[in-house]
């Protein structure tokens, strides 16, 4: 995971990736625990947790983004820490993610896990969601589309599993799946430019590299294949998919 995040611009524009998290923080079981917020970005489901009584703190490798959360929430601990690479200090009831999985690589997955693991006391639940298979398909396949036109090969930058293979991880991982689904959300994306904003902020390894203007023409390319499938009543959707979690610790 690599990417220099525009603190202000995912705040204001992609309010949603933490609006939506909201409804999963009801998979913790228990009440007044201590919880890890992986990959807390700007510390807005960090202070959720916090609201509904937890003792939370949020970790988060980007220092652009922990600096937002720490003006934003300063009552708050936020430590900076890579999600593969990070030892918690103590360990936690909880450890909570949101939209954070699918920026790790597959081979980093069990690191990841393994440092939940160790993160949480023995019965400790990890509550999370992600990407899941499926996930912008429509949007990565006219990206493929628009590359392979052009003679180049378009590397899909983010891991979508299905809930079995990731099940699979948890497991060898020394969890018990508990609750898993994978589901359907199509997401409202703001703004008459809305998805050609949410590929320039978010997919931009397949670019790194290549001539501003050849960006441009294959991005403006892919949005307009889109239109049909993703535009409706003046609104765009992201065809998002969802694999929501909850593992416990033996
Ligand atoms: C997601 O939350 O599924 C996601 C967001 C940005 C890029 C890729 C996936």
């Amino acid at each position: 995971m690599n990417i220099q995040w525009d603190a202000e611009k995912y705040t204001a524009d992609f309010s949603f990736v933490h609006q939506y998290g909201a409804s999963l923080l009801d998979w913790l079981e228990g009440e007044r625990l201590t919880v890890l917020d992986l990959g807390c970005g700007n510390g807005a489901l960090t202070k959720s947790l916090a609201g509904r009584g937890h003792q939370a703190e949020g970790l988060d490798a980007s220092g652009e983004l922990l600096e937002t959360a720490r003006r934003s929430y300063p009552e708050l601990r936020f430590i900076q820490g890579d999600a593969v690479r990070f030892q918690a200090e103590r360990a936690y009831d909880a450890v909570f993610s949101n939209a954070v999985l699918h920026w790790i690589d597959e081979e980093n997955q069990p690191a990841l896990i393994a440092n939940v693991y160790n993160a949480l006391k023995p019965g400790g639940q990890f509550v999370f969601e992600f990407g899941g298979h499926g996930n912008n398909n429509l949007i990565h396949e006219a990206l493929r589309q628009e590359f392979t036109r052009r003679g180049l090969t378009y590397r899909m930058p983010f891991y979508f599993p299905t809930v079995g293979e990731y099940a699979v991880l948890l497991e060898r991982g020394g969890f018990l799946v508990r609750n898993a689904v994978l589901w359907d959300r199509p997401t409202e994306l703001r703004g008459r430019d809305g998805l050609y904003d949410w590929i320039k902020l978010f997919i931009r390894t397949p670019f790194a590299g290549m001539e501003a203007a050849l960006t441009e023409e294959i991005v403006r390319s892919a949005v307009a294949a889109l239109k049909d499938p993703l535009f409706r009543e003046g609104v765009w959707y992201a065809d998002y998919v969802r694999l929501w979690c909850r593992a416990v610790r033996s």
